[in-house]
Parts: C-alpha cells; sequence; structure tokens
C-alpha cells in the first residue's frame, strides 16, 4: 500500500488527553502519569494517513479502554474515596445522635466564652437543634471557613495537644455535623459592625448574606442524618433522645457555674439555670432539691492533684451511676475504674448494685492529662491515674468523716435537749416515760423470741426473722398447707432438678421453709398491681411534694397515663415540682419522697420500646420499690401477712425477675446436709 503523502505524528498531548483515557477522572492517578514515559515508542510508529488516522485512533482508543477497564475490574480494589464520603464517614465518628450535635455545640459556646447558652430543640432534636451564645463570635472571613473539616482556633502546633486548654481542639465538630445535616451560622464578632448568615449543605455554602445580631454565634442544625438514612434509622425515639440532650445539658450545666444555661423543646421550656453564687443552691434545677440537699462537700489536696466537688450522704443510694459526674480540669469525662473507686470509698454504707450521687472536680496541670483519646472526646488519659484515684478516695472518706462528726455532735445536742425535757416531766418518779415503752413495746413485737404459735389459714408456723432478711416458717407434718402448689420448685441449691429430689408426698412430711422477705413482697405486690381495674388507691392524708430533676420530670411525663391507672394521682404544683395525691394501696411504701424518685429513676433506665414492655416495666418497678427491703425488722403479724398474701399469689414461688422466692427443706434434707 503507497505511503500516504502527508505524514501524521500524534502530539504527546494526545495521550495525556481525557479522550485518550477514559477513565473516570481521579480513580487512577499512577496511569495519567504514565503516557509521557511512552510517547517515544508510540511516537516512532505513528505516522499514518488521513484515512488511515482516524481509524487507528479509535483501535488505539478502543485497546486502551478495554486494558484499562479490565485492570479496574480486575486488579484494581482499592479506590480514593470522594470528599463527601470521607466527611460523611468522619462524622459517624464524633456525630452519633443529637445530643452529640448539642454536646459540640455547647463546648464551641464555653470555649467562646459565653455567659449565657440556649439551647432549644424540635422533635428530640431529630427535626432542628438551635444552639445560641453571647460568647466571642467569628468573623466573616472564620465563619466562612470555620465549618470544613481541620479548621480550628484552638490549637497551632503538636506542642499545642500535650496541654489542651480548651474543650474543642480537632477542628472537626463543626466539619462533621455539616456533613450530615442541613446547618445555618449566624455569628458576629465584637470588631464587625454586621453579621453574617451561611446555610451549607452538601459541604458547601449555598447562601450567604449579612445580617444584624447581637454579637455572639447561632448555630442551626436541621434534619439530623437527611443525607445518611442509616443513621437516620437508629435513632431512638423522641423521649430517648431528648433525655440524652437533657443528660448533656445538665452535664455542662453543673461544670460552668457562671453560666446561665436555658434548654426547651417545642414544648417550652425544660430548665433555667442561673449562675449562682451558691454552688449547691445552683445545682437544684439540674440534680433537684432533694438531691442537692443531700450532698456533702469535699475538699482534698495531693501534690498535684485537687478535688473538690459534693458526694452524697450515705443514705442517699442512686440506682444509677447516671449521677456521678466526673470533670477534669471542668471537662465532663467517663471513668468506670473512678465509678468505682468512689463507690468503693463510699464502703459498706453503700448497698449492693447502688451508687451515690457524686460531683466530681479534679483539677491538675494540664500536662498530666491527655484528652485526645476518644473520638468523642467523652474518655481521657491520665499520666498518674493511681493518684488521681487516691485522691477521689481520700476526699470521698474525708468528706464522710466530717459529716459523722457533725451528725455525732447534732445527736448530742438533740440527746441533752430530750433528757433536760424529761427530767422537767418526769418530777423526780423513776416511771418509764410513755414514749419510752411505747419503743420497748414495738421492739418487743418486732423481734420475736422462740417459737410462736400457729394462727392463721395458712398452715405454717412462723419461727421467726432470720438476719432481718427471712422469714423461717415449718410446715407441720398434718398441713394441708400450700399443698396442691408446688413447693419442691424451691430446692435447696444441692438439688435443682424438677423433681421432687427426696420422693416424698407433699405435705406428708415436715418441712422447714425459709422465704426471702423483700421476693416474695415483689411477687405480692407485682401480682395485685397486675390486676389493674382492681387497683385500689390510697389517698395520702398529707401528699408529697417532689420535685424533680429535668430527667425525672420527662420520665413522669412519659409514664403519667399508666401511673394514673394505677392509682399514683400527680398533679403539677410548678415547672418540675409535683404533688403525689394517691399511690396504689399496694404500694403504700412508695409513699415518701425519696421512694417515689427512686421509683422514677428506676423507670427512666428502661429501654421498654412498646406498650406492653413499658406497662410490664412500670409493674415491676413498682413493686421492686413498694417491697419490704431486705434487712427491714418485721413483726410477726406481718411476718404472717406477709405468708398469707404470698399464698394467694398465682405464682408465689418466684420474684417479677425470676428469683426464688421461698426456699424448702424437708428434715432428711437437712440430715443429709450435716451428713447424718
Ligand atoms: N460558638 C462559637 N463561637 C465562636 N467561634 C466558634 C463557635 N463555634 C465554632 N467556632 C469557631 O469555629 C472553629 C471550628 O469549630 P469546631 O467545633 O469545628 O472545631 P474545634 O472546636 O476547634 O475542635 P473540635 O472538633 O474538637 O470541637 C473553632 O475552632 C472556633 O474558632
Ligand atoms: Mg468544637
Amino acid at each position: 500500500m503507497p505511503a500516504c503523502s502527508c505524514h501524521h505524528t500524534l502530539p504527546a498531548s494526545f495521550f495525556s488527553s481525557p479522550q485518550f483515557f477514559s477513565l473516570p477522572g481521579n480513580l487512577l492517578p499512577e496511569l495519567q502519569e504514565e503516557p509521557p514515559s511512552r510517547i517515544p515508542f508510540r511516537t516512532g510508529l505513528l505516522t499514518c494517513t488521513d484515512i488511515t488516522f482516524p481509524l487507528f485512533c479509535f483501535f488505539v482508543e478502543t485497546a486502551r479502554f478495554n486494558t484499562s477497564h479490565l485492570f479496574l475490574l480486575f486488579v484494581q480494589k482499592i479506590r480514593f474515596l470522594g470528599e463527601d464520603l470521607i466527611g460523611k464517614i468522619a462524622a459517624g465518628e464524633v456525630v452519633e445522635n443529637p445530643a452529640s450535635v448539642v454536646k459540640e455545640l455547647i463546648e464551641n459556646a464555653i470555649d467562646a466564652h459565653a455567659s449565657e447558652i440556649r439551647i432549644e430543640v424540635e422533635e428530640g432534636g431529630k427535626k432542628k437543634i438551635t444552639v445560641s451564645d453571647n460568647g466571642s463570635g467569628m468573623s466573616a472571613e472564620d465563619a466562612r471557613i470555620a465549618w470544613q473539616r481541620h479548621t480550628t482556633s484552638k490549637i497551632s502546633s503538636a506542642d499545642d495537644l500535650f496541654a489542651i486548654k480548651t474543650l474543642g481542639f480537632r477542628g472537626e465538630a463543626l466539619a462533621s455535623i455539616a456533613a450530615v445535616s442541613k446547618l445555618t451560622i449566624l455569628t458576629r464578632d465584637s470588631e464587625s459592625e454586621t453579621g453574617i448568615e451561611l446555610h451549607i449543605e452538601n459541604g458547601k455554602i449555598v447562601s450567604e448574606r449579612v445580617c444584624g445580631m447581637n454579637a455572639g454565634t447561632t448555630i442551626v442544625v436541621s434534619q439530623l442524618f437527611y443525607n445518611t438514612p442509616a443513621r437516620l434509622k437508629h435513632l431512638k425515639s423522641e423521649r430517648v433522645e431528648l433525655l440524652r440532650i437533657v443528660d448533656v445539658v445538665v452535664r455542662y450545666a453543673i461544670a460552668m457555674p457562671q453560666i446561665r444555661f436555658t434548654l426547651s423543646t417545642e414544648h417550652g421550656n425544660v430548665f433555667t439555670k442561673n449562675p449562682d453564687s451558691d454552688e449547691r443552691a445552683g445545682l437544684i434545677p439540674v440534680i433537684g432539691l432533694e438531691g442537692a440537699k443531700s450532698l456533702i462537700k469535699m475538699g482534698w489536696k495531693d501534690g498535684r492533684v485537687e478535688i473538690s466537688g459534693y458526694i452524697s450522704k450515705p443514705e442517699i443510694q442512686k440506682s444509677t451511676s447516671d449521677y456521678i459526674y466526673l470533670y477534669v480540669n471542668r471537662r465532663w469525662f467517663y471513668s468506670k475504674n473512678i465509678v468505682n473507686a468512689i463507690r468503693d470509698a463510699c464502703g459498706e454504707s453503700l448497698m449492693k448494685g447502688k451508687y451515690p450521687i457524686a460531683i466530681i472536680f479534679i483539677s491538675v496541670p494540664f500536662e498530666d492529662v491527655d484528652v485526645n483519646v476518644h473520638p468523642a472526646k467523652t474518655e481521657v488519659r491520665f499520666v498518674d491515674e493511681r493518684s488521681i484515684i487516691n485522691s477521689i478516695a481520700g476526699a470521698v472518706r474525708a468528706a464522710f468523716a466530717r459529716h459523722r462528726e457533725h451528725e455525732a455532735i447534732l445527736r448530742e445536742v438533740h440527746e441533752k435537749g430530750a433528757q433536760q425535757t424529761l427530767a422537767v416531766e418526769s418530777t423526780g418518779t423513776a416511771a418509764q416515760p410513755a414514749v419510752v415503752k411505747e419503743a420497748i413495746t414495738a421492739y418487743a413485737a418486732s423481734h420475736p423470741a422462740g417459737i410462736v404459735e400457729e394462727k392463721t389459714k395458712v398452715k405454717i408456723r412462723v419461727i421467726g426473722q432470720a438476719l432481718n432478711s427471712y422469714i423461717i416458717g415449718e410446715i407441720s407434718q398434718t398441713s394441708e398447707a400450700f399443698s396442691g402448689k408446688p413447693f419442691q420448685e424451691a430446692s435447696p441449691p444441692e438439688k435443682p432438678s424438677g423433681k421432687n429430689s427426696l420422693g416424698v408426698r407433699e405435705g406428708a412430711e415436715s418441712h422447714l421453709v425459709i422465704v426471702d422477705q423483700h421476693a416474695a413482697c415483689e411477687r405480692i405486690a407485682y401480682e395485685a398491681l397486675r390486676n389493674f381495674e382492681k387497683v385500689v388507691k390510697q389517698e395520702l392524708i398529707v401528699p408529697l411534694v417532689v420535685e424533680l430533676t429535668p430527667k425525672e420530670a420527662k420520665t413522669l411525663e412519659e409514664y403519667r397515663e399508666l401511673l394514673a391507672s394505677l392509682g399514683f394521682e400527680i398533679e403539677d404544683f410548678g415547672l418540675r415540682t409535683f404533688t403525689v395525691r394517691s399511690v396504689p394501696s399496694v404500694a403504700s411504701m412508695i409513699a415518701t419522697k425519696e421512694l417515689f424518685i427512686e421509683m422514677l429513676d428506676s423507670l427512666g433506665e428502661g429501654k421498654a420500646q412498646d406498650a406492653e414492655e413499658k406497662i410490664e416495666h412500670v409493674l415491676k418497678t413498682i413493686a421492686c420499690k413498694s417491697a419490704i427491703k431486705s434487712g427491714e425488722p418485721l413483726s410477726v403479724e406481718k411476718m404472717y401477712e406477709i405468708l398469707n398474701a404470698l399464698y394467694k399469689c398465682k405464682l408465689p414461688f418466684n420474684c417479677p425477675h425470676g428469683r426464688p422466692t421461698v426456699l424448702k427443706y424437708q428434715k432428711k434434707d437437712l440430715d443429709r446436709m450435716f451428713l447424718r
């Protein structure tokens, strides 16, 4: 074939042109860099006629296209992620739920030295979160970059990382929030005449305008997780999300007594915490009046560590560690080790599974604590954790010792006063005052000595109470008591089999029975409550006036209807003060402020989702709280009353949580245990 008269040499740029590389943009950068090295080889070949040139181009391009794609399909699995996806992944670490957004925005406001922070949320923060502060604000230039990744005014060098003094330092919070929501920033610093309003969506500023406003910042976060449906799906109910937000705001309100905090929802104010010169009084809106009254002040200094704060009196026992607030240099953090150390320091006054209320401020030099150890900044690492734990334990013990001393002095003063009164009343006779006689009679009745005769329709003879927790009784040989009831279910621990291991017919032998007084009372109360429609309510002669924390008030709101159907008549008395006018009669034990609040705390902890679960949760909680406690002395009459009521239960042998209420031993059984 004759050669073409006009020769073409393909320009080098052709090989690097997008037509030649039909690969998507930046997916294979190493291939994009490849062409120049190959050009001499290819240019040597590429001389052709006008007719053959387009064909050649087509051939070359097709060939390149196919190899590239084959390469992509069969060889390369690792890709560079797009900026948008990177942002969403990073956001997952920082923004878990509306409460984590509130946390980050409050931290920014505190770092901006605000003296007032207002938080408004709609639909538990799922629809909208607005946090406004009167802090330093930002210039328009700063605001335009503040929401981008890795932008911060708080640190500038690696050295700063080892002594972080601000709550923020990563330059990630606003960027993470912007990646998963629609973000509006309104801000003005004191040097600027006007403020700026920015709307950010999908990683860019979609609109911007100048606005008139006071110095400070307002951040509005709308439609959280609108572009990450998987995250959205995992959000809990409006109530649960709101409770999480309340927790976060309470934490910071405690840490920063000089700042006014207001939390409100579309339904109204949840709480306002004003700056208060009396630190303890200032705590009332957040931990409630009863909680604040129960606090003992702590103070401790040991080398570089200083501890201050409060611990509740030994009689306060919470069933959750939620009321233990830990701060290092006024930064909230969580530490299981420290919570355990506090419980240990409380000693035996604390019942198993119970926690005190504690607000603990640890002050250490900034370089003694690393706050950069957790993506959500909720954990810290101390250079010397042992010395922190020892100091806290020392502070708690010292506070208790002071409290005991104080109580002893009060008692002494009180007793002296009482003796003087008695001396005046007795006018020289040796007769016991009536109150003392009454006390002795009551004591004798509650501490029965020896064997008590059978006297109820349950043919069981109460022998007495052991360890202030168990009712010991005997079912006589001829007794019909509990016959027909599967008493053998409560077999001794060594013989857990379903069958009556001793092979003795029910009622044919005497039995020793041990009844767990708390578990038995729980079962009795539970079955009485289960029978909803017939619940008898007991009017209280003196209604209870209870002051609740924001969290408790939210729990009450949620369970109010259910509690009402059970016989709790509760009226609003103030923002978070309520009057309890009646209680279910079977739960008359709950007619004290402390127990009522304890019941709400336990209800708040539950994870009940549907209606039936909620009912079960409420019934079990009320049954547990209203039951006679272990360790409480009982009169003989009370013991019989409990046994009679237990006998009438449908399922008398287990408490609502499934633990046994009664253990039964036959003589043979005891003989075996004594190796006879
Ligand atoms: N409420 C505010 N008032 C004044 N400046 C703010 C406010 N919120 C954010 N900024 C500015 O925007 C910057 C970025 O905020 P962002 O929360 O993203 O990061 P950070 O607080 O520096 O670090 P972190 O990611 O740990 O929170 C801050 O460093 C601060 O300069
Ligand atoms: Mg921040």
